[in-house]
């Protein structure tokens, strides 16, 4: 296993999720269609190509990111490109003849504004297109189609075409799935860095989502931290004695496995810098602040932010994660005062809050009116880049 800081990982990189893998395994074999919840970082894109990578028999995995997709026409181009992809349709020569020869006799000239063109002529709309080739596909195998970043691309579409058209594509997709000829082949993943409940609910469409099977990606159990923590001490040809590796998950507290890798490589730096010197609470505490100062892998809390919400609502929750840096905790009534500054009503509040929960900012989790961040990492880059 190597330590891969920020790239998805495969293969031998990557650290079993077995909990995670088995829930949605089931989840697949149930029938249901499923929607990966967890904030940014914590493992969902690792996850989908575990599935993709080993996917159990009688399953064949098409995996999509369409954050780059900005309006209905650009996702579905992925979507059709990537089941008439060479790579996709060389799998599926060993995987499943039928599959594979019904594919390749079917034509698509291409995917326009306007719908699938195919080249006899005929021209679809998307999901009835999607619906047609599925339907016809006397196929053997059961196809898992993940979409990773589908949030973002329902946030796009209302950005830049309008509601109307995010709208449409929810609603296409709800249909999918709910067409049995449909869901009796195909299983649908989505995931996102963003959730897809706020983005859909901020829509007021949340009901086109509710039939999906959330699972919940959680960062690692303590004991499975350890162990990693370990494994990753030995890769990289460090030591660490129990006391500093559990001092270190003090301080990652929020255990998710890219904290604990970019910690691991600051302190080889750090070690490589002084051979003779061991690992202990004070070697651990300036790879921290060795690590704070990549900005790259930071800033996209930031950024996020500022793309999603409207000036008003950035400057609010801009303050409020201003104040839990400095405070480590911030009270609920606190939250409402400086709502009311920004001309936010209690209600609005309250969804930006659950944003900011819901993608992995804060908690109150010991204490329901109380806030705090998940990661003190992000707390510190937070209070040093953005609140200073
Ligand atoms: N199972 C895992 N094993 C090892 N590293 C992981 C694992 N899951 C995540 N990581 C690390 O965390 C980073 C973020 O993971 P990623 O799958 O991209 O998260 P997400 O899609 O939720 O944003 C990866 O680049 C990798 O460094
Ligand atoms: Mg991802």
């Amino acid at each position: 296993m190597k330590n891969c800081v920020g790239q998805v990982v495969r293969g031998n990189d990557f650290w079993d999720r077995k909990i995670e893998l088995e829930t949605i395994w089931d989840a697949i074999d149930s029938g249901s269609h499923i929607l990966l919840v967890a904030p940014r970082r914590v493992g969902k894109t690792s996850i989908m190509h575990k599935i993709k990578d080993e996917p159990k028999d009688g399953y064949i995995v098409i995996y999509i990111d369409t954050e780059s997709a900005d309006n209905e026409n650009e996702f579905w181009h992925k979507l059709f490109n990537a089941m008439m992809e060479e790579d996709f349709i060389n799998k599926l020569k060993s995987k499943s003849k039928v599959f594979y020869s019904k594919l390749i006799n079917i034509k698509i000239k291409k995917v326009s504004a306007f719908g699938v063109e195919f080249e006899d002529g005929k021209t679809l709309d998307y999901a009835f297109a999607f619906e047609t080739l599925v339907k016809d596909l006397d196929i053997d195998k059961k196809l898992i189609i993940m979409i990773d970043e589908f949030a973002q691309t329902i946030e796009n579409i209302i950005k830049y075409e309008d509601v109307k058209n995010a709208n449409s594509l929810l609603k296409a997709h709800r249909s999918l799935r709910q067409n049995p000829k449909v869901s009796e082949k195909v299983t649908f993943v989505y995931a996102g860095s963003i959730g897809l409940e706020s983005v859909v609910s901020k829509i007021n469409s949340i009901k086109i989502i509710n039939d999906l099977n959330n699972v919940k990606i959680l960062p690692l159990l303590k004991s499975e931290a350890y162990k990693f923590t370990n494994q990753l001490c030995s890769s990289v040809k460090i030591e660490m004695n129990k006391d500093a590796i559990n001092y270190f998950l003090g301080k990652v507290e929020w255990l998710i496995p890219f904290y604990i890798q970019l910690l691991i490589q600051q302190l080889k730096i750090l070690l490589r810098e002084d051979r003779k010197r061991v690992i202990d609470n004070k070697a651990i505490n300036e790879a921290i602040d060795k690590a704070l100062e990549h900005r790259s892998y930071f800033e996209s809390w930031q950024t996020k932010l500022r793309e999603s919400f409207s000036n008003n609502e950035y400057l609010f929750v801009k303050e409020i994660l201003n104040i839990i840096s400095e405070n480590n905790i911030m009270e609920y009534s606190q939250i409402i005062n400086i709502a009311t500054k920004h001309s936010l009503n209690e209600d609005e509040a309250k969804d930006m809050i659950h944003t900011l929960i819901y993608d992995g900012y804060i908690n109150n989790n010991e204490n329901p009116k109380v806030y705090r961040y998940n990661s003190p990492i992000l707390r510190q880059w937070w209070n040093k880049n953005v609140a200073n």
